[in-house]
């Protein structure tokens, strides 16, 4: 249905592979959570196996022009660890020096450009911006599950121009998912918390007719009581919180009992502002509740795969997606703007 990396001869081809880096950093600029770069390792590691020239690209955040402290450097020496390889980073991701430095490139050689985003034309999914991206590559590989929900350049432009494909990352994410989604083990529960709450709440608009039940964090249930869903019997409200910021004990008991008759569960978003330890609390107990539960558990999103990773527990779930607003709108339907144009792709 997709063409894979498998499908392509790679060697002595410019690759340019779309990768999701977008991670938290430490006050120091140290890669928090580097879950998102793990997975797409392997990808990376049979592009330098089949002597391909690798072109890395990502967003990173929501910059709303060339801030710095939204620059992709870090995640360059994170990989570099990972990898045991030199990884050459540009500070842009078009322009004549970019060309140049690719030009120059020999087989098995990395680099990855600064963020597409300091480009509004990414988020505007210009055409000229996204064929200055296809320019720098023979061959597009899309790995960044994570923001294959948005019509960005990168995402739905670059396939235009470019023989495109899927890699590793995003071929495990699809196959999991779609496999859990077809016949799942009833009931099925849906847990949304978390920031983003926008385009949370208009998921919630689909998910509700997949899911047994929905259960809300406090930021996304007010937006959802401002829609006819707040009358849905489907859809758990939180029934008392924390300041605002973490569901409280009710809540958390209330939450517990629907998430010891699931049989699965979607899981994304924490339940409180989890970066003050004192509002860590519902997500911790939810987290317990679902380990200890007899239901197949699907964890994503950025804040709360690393949540989980800090407190050792992450591996204890069933599948850890990289994607969070994404897995929520695949999950509805089975179709993201990113992948429709790769069954379509040249
Ligand atoms: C994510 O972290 O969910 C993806 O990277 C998408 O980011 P976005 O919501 O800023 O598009």
């Amino acid at each position: 249905m997709f063409k894979t990396i498998r499908d392509f001869n790679v060697k002595e081809k410019r690759v340019l592979v779309r990768c999701d880096f977008n991670v938290s950093f430490s006050k120091q600029r140290n890669v928090l959570d580097d879950f998102r770069l793990k997975q797409t390792l392997p990808t990376i590691e049979y592009l330098i196996k089949n002597k391909a020239k690798i072109i890395l690209i990502s967003h990173l955040g929501r910059p709303k022009n060339r801030e710095m402290k939204y620059s992709l450097k870090p995640v360059a020496r994170r990989l570099e660890e990972l990898l045991g390889r030199n990884i050459k980073f540009l500070d842009d991701c078009i322009g004549k020096k970019v060309e140049k430095e690719i030009g120059k490139m020999k087989v098995g050689e990395i680099i990855l450009l600064e963020n597409l985003r300091f480009y509004q034309e990414e988020k505007e999914n210009d055409k000229n911006f996204a064929k200055k991206l296809a320019e720098l590559g023979d061959i597009f590989i899309q790995e960044a599950f994570a923001v294959c929900h948005r019509n960005h350049a990168s995402v739905v432009g670059i396939p235009e121009y470019l023989n495109s494909g899927i890699g590793f990352l995003l071929e495990n994410e699809l196959k999991t998912l779609s496999q859990i989604i077809k016949k799942p083990k009833r009931p099925l529960l849906i847990i949304i918390g978390g920031s983003k709450i926008k385009d949370k709440a208009s998921a919630a608009g689909k998910l509700f007719k997949i899911a047994d039940f929905l259960l809300l964090g406090n930021l996304v249930a007010q937006e959802v009581k401002k829609t006819k869903l707040k009358n849905s019997p489907k859809i758990i409200f939180p029934v008392d919180n924390k300041e605002n910021c973490d569901i409280g004990e009710r809540t958390i008991e209330l939450f517990r009992e629907k998430i010891g008759i699931a049989r699965t569960i979607f899981w994304i978003g924490p339940l409180g502002k989890i970066e003050e330890k004192k509002y860590q609390k519902g997500t911790k107990e939810i987290a317990k509740k679902i380990i200890k539960s007899r239901a197949y558990s699907i964890v994503g999103g950025g804040d709360t795969i690393a949540f989980l990773n800090q407190y050792n527990v992450r591996d204890k779930f069933d599948f850890i997606s990289t994607g969070g607003g994404a897995m929520l709108d695949y999950i509805s339907n089975g179709k993201l703007a990113g992948l429709e144009i790769l069954r379509s792709a040249k």
